[in-house]
């Protein structure tokens, strides 16, 4: 009698447990109808923030990058690269012919949490020190003279509202960071004066947001580079528009006719958008409620912490994992990248999955049928990442009249319109790192554009960072050559 009782109430359970999974399933909806939706909406999105300032979630921000490489780049550039975890400081040797990226070297720093959210004169001291100890230690090897001053380019990644190429304002923390001093502040200045403060002969002369630095180093490696996305701790994108379809800047005149557009993706939101209670709750308790709500669904900073509260959620429902343990109860302690071995581990009984629950959520072994649930898990939240952000994807080239759509070339029919070759540069961990998600955004861009159209889109992953296509901007702006004063 007790031991029946307890496999129905057990096998009840377990039905709970797959409730939860199902009601996962269902509000992740990502089909193909949907997706298109979340096109429409963020190609109307990018109109309306284009329009008018504050006219949509989308800030659609002007980035002053009117030209992008070409290969004829020339000179030694620095650059320091901010908008993660840790701080980058590159050395860029251009030769001014192709391949003009004759030798870069790169040091990565962790950034101390506490810096993260303290005051911004602490949090730049910091990245001044960083950047002068990675000169002291070139001396001898870079060649570069003493006491020439140096050119850098500043990646910052965060929302900045752009007054020129080197100089702009922070208009607001995401990803974690949060130094209310620094908002409102010009970061150019603020980087230069830190570096004055060390004594460094060094000269902020170029300021981009990360996605921008893809952009360049993309055009770089291939022409037919119109746009670029990131998606790691963060996600958003950038792209080149026609300046006369930047109605909020009317007169904006640059060379080109064009100029790169921060579109600041993360803070896209739409009703279309397949949100579960996990995704209201966890922004809810995100130091940025309300706020980059499209981030919050894709990017690496957030995914293992849906999965978290899914898992949370199973373990309260039902006895699948043993008691509840504390740690799973700790937000962010299901890291994204742990989310993914999990999701990849392909070993035969699962035993990578039964590690990370064991190392760090302290859950003892449970049986093959659990492991497979929260691998569903894990498959469930990644894949409609993905799906999003090939939609978000999509709605830039519905924008820009590069999605194959009837009317676009003249009003000829889909079949007559030559497409243009499209290439779409990705950088980022859950692109370049996590095998899942990169066949899941690819398979989505191709649904949702069709096979004719997808022919002609090209979705190219960058291994070279961001910090190497500001030097290539830097290169640009101040092109070694011409600037010999001091
Ligand atoms: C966040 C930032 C944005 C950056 C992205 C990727 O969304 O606001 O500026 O490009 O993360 O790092």
């Amino acid at each position: 009698g007790v031991a029946v009782g307890r496999r129905v109430r057990s096998k009840r359970k377990w039905g709970r447990v797959i409730g939860v999974l199902k009601d996962l399933e269902d509000s992740c909806d990502t089909t193909v109808g949907r997706l298109k939706q979340v096109v429409d909406a963020m190609a109307v999105e990018m109109h309306a923030g284009l329009a008018s300032e504050g006219g949509s979630k989308l800030l659609m921000l002007l980035t002053f990058v009117d030209n992008l490489p070409s290969g004829r780049e020339k000179g030694t550039y620095y650059a320091l690269d901010l908008g993660d975890t840790y701080l980058m400081a590159l050395r860029v040797q251009l030769g001014g012919h192709r391949p003009s990226i004759l030798a870069h070297d790169v040091e990565r720093q962790s950034i101390p949490e506490h810096l993260m959210t303290s005051k911004g004169e602490d949090l730049f001291n910091f990245i001044a020190s960083v950047l002068e100890q990675f000169i002291e230690r070139e001396q001898n090897g870079s060649g570069f003279p003493l006491d020439k001053r140096r050119n850098l380019a500043f990646t910052l990644s965060f929302p900045v509202k752009q007054t020129s190429i080197s100089s702009g304002i922070l208009m607001k923390w995401t990803k974690g960071f949060s130094i209310d001093d620094m908002v409102g502040k010009e970061v150019v200045e603020c980087l230069q004066d830190a570096l004055m403060r060390r004594g460094l002969n060094v000269r902020v002369d170029t300021l981009v947001n990360d996605t921008v630095g893809t952009l360049a180093v993309g055009h770089y490696h291939d022409v037919d580079t119109v746009a670029a996305v990131v998606i790691g701790t963060g996600t958003n994108a950038c792209y080149l528009e026609r300046t006369d379809a930047i109605i909020k800047c009317q007169g904006l005149l640059t060379a080109s006719g064009s100029m790169v557009v921060n579109m600041e993706w993360g803070n896209f939101w739409s009703s279309h958008l397949p949100r579960t209670s996990y995704d209201v709750d966890l922004d809810a308790d995100s130091p940025n409620p309300n706020d980059q709500g499209f981030e919050k669904m894709i990017s690496g900073m957030y995914l293992g912490e849906i999965v978290r509260r899914v898992i949370l959620r199973m373990s309260q429902d039902s006895d699948i994992l043993g008691h509840v343990t504390s740690k799973l109860s700790v937000p962010f302690i299901l890291r994204t990248s742990l989310m993914a071995a999990m999701h990849e581990d392909d070993s035969p009984d699962l035993m990578e999955v039964n590690r990370i629950l064991r190392d760090t959520l302290e859950v003892p072994e449970v049986p093959l049928k659990v492991r497979k649930l929260l691998v569903n898990v894990c498959d469930v939240v990644t894949r409609r990442a993905a799906r999003l952000a090939a939609a978000g994807i999509v709605g830039i080239l519905k924008k820009i009249g590069r999605d194959g759509s009837v009317g676009i070339t003249g009003g000829k029919s889909r079949s007559d319109s030559k497409m243009r070759r499209t290439v779409v540069a990705i950088e980022g961990d859950l692109y370049t790192k996590y095998s899942m998600f990169k066949e899941y955004l690819d398979e989505a861009v191709d649904e949702i554009l069709g096979g004719e159209v997808a022919q002609h889109v090209i979705l190219k992953a960058v291994d070279d960072g961001p910090g190497i296509g500001a030097a290539l901007l830097a290169a640009r702006n101040s092109p070694e050559d011409v600037d010999t004063a001091q």
